[in-house]
């Protein structure tokens, strides 16, 4: 992203395409080293297949995230969208595995092509795309910006990250773009305030709270995290201080348990 920023700085938008990679986790963190630098940004990834393609049975696609953000004034919120084309992320699955916890029926089908609650079975089977056939479509085309384009594996060749024996060759697509092309930055910033007041303004539907912005929920979570430490469960702690003895860190600090 770095690169992408200085390009556009020099031309207005930036374009940056990396090739054998690794699974790089949350889109968003790329997404906010643009914000920080004030410019507008597409981050897109391929990643291993764990998702079939519409109408197939097979796992094909990653679930592999569509991310974007744009900076705001001091009356708004950035707007950060980071989002799996699946129902959800795999990564939800595997932390309901570790907690011992069930999961949503419409989030993914088990071995044998049936609905299923049971994280473990989950992983045995494929993830279900969001929205039918647009959730795949979005997967494709991250392997064609991601994998096609970049010269790293794609269809179907990612190899996961959970998997040591080679190269995850994943593929990135990073765009950086200044916002101020058409008009001052001031400008644009209060534009975005204005639909951040907009969108969370609007009149919500029976039963709902609060509106969130794309991106707030997740702010408003970290900083909750960085005041009050970040909830693991017992299984959790172990794993990371086995992790932590064998590469020769400091243990994870304990602020309480209930
Ligand atoms: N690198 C990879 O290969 C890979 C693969 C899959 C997922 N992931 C990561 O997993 C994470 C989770 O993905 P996900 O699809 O489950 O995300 P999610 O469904 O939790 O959120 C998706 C988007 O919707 C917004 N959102 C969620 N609830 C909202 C609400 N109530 N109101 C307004 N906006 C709301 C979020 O801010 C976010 O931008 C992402 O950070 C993604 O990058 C990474």
């Amino acid at each position: 992203m770095s690169t992408a920023i200085s390009i556009a700085q020099q031309f207005g938008i930036g374009m940056v395409s990396v090739k054998h990679s690794n699974h790089f986790g949350m889109s968003a963190w790329v997404v906010r080293q643009a914000v920080e630098a004030n410019m507008m940004s597409l981050v897109f990834t391929n990643s291993s297949p764990a998702l079939p393609v519409w109408g197939g049975r097979e796992k094909l696609m990653g679930v592999s995230p569509i991310a974007c953000g744009a900076p705001a004034g001091a009356n708004g919120k950035p707007f950060i969208l980071d989002m799996a084309p699946s129902v959800a992320a795999r990564g939800k699955i595997y932390k309901a595995l570790r907690r011992g916890e069930k999961i949503p029926g419409d989030w993914a089908l088990d071995g044998e092509g049936k609905t299923t609650d049971d994280p473990a079975k989950a992983l045995e089977g494929v993830m279900l795309p969001m929205g039918g056939p647009k959730g795949s479509a979005l997967a494709v085309m991250m392997d064609v910006f991601s994998g096609v384009l970049s010269g790293s594996a794609f269809a179907g060749d990612v190899t996961g990250p959970y998997d040591m024996s080679k190269p995850g060759d994943v593929g990135h697509f990073i765009v950086a773009i200044k916002p101020d092309l058409f008009m001052s930055l001031d400008e644009f910033k209060e534009r975005m305030d204005t639909l951040y007041r907009r969108v969370v303004g609007a009149e919500k539907a029976h039963g709902v709270d609060r509106i969130y912005f794309p991106g707030e929920i997740e702010q408003i979570r970290e900083d909750e995290r960085l005041r009050d430490g970040i909830p693991y469960v017992q299984d959790e702690i172990d794993t990371l201080n086995a992790e932590a003895e064998r590469v020769g860190v400091a243990k994870i600090k304990l602020a309480g348990s209930v």
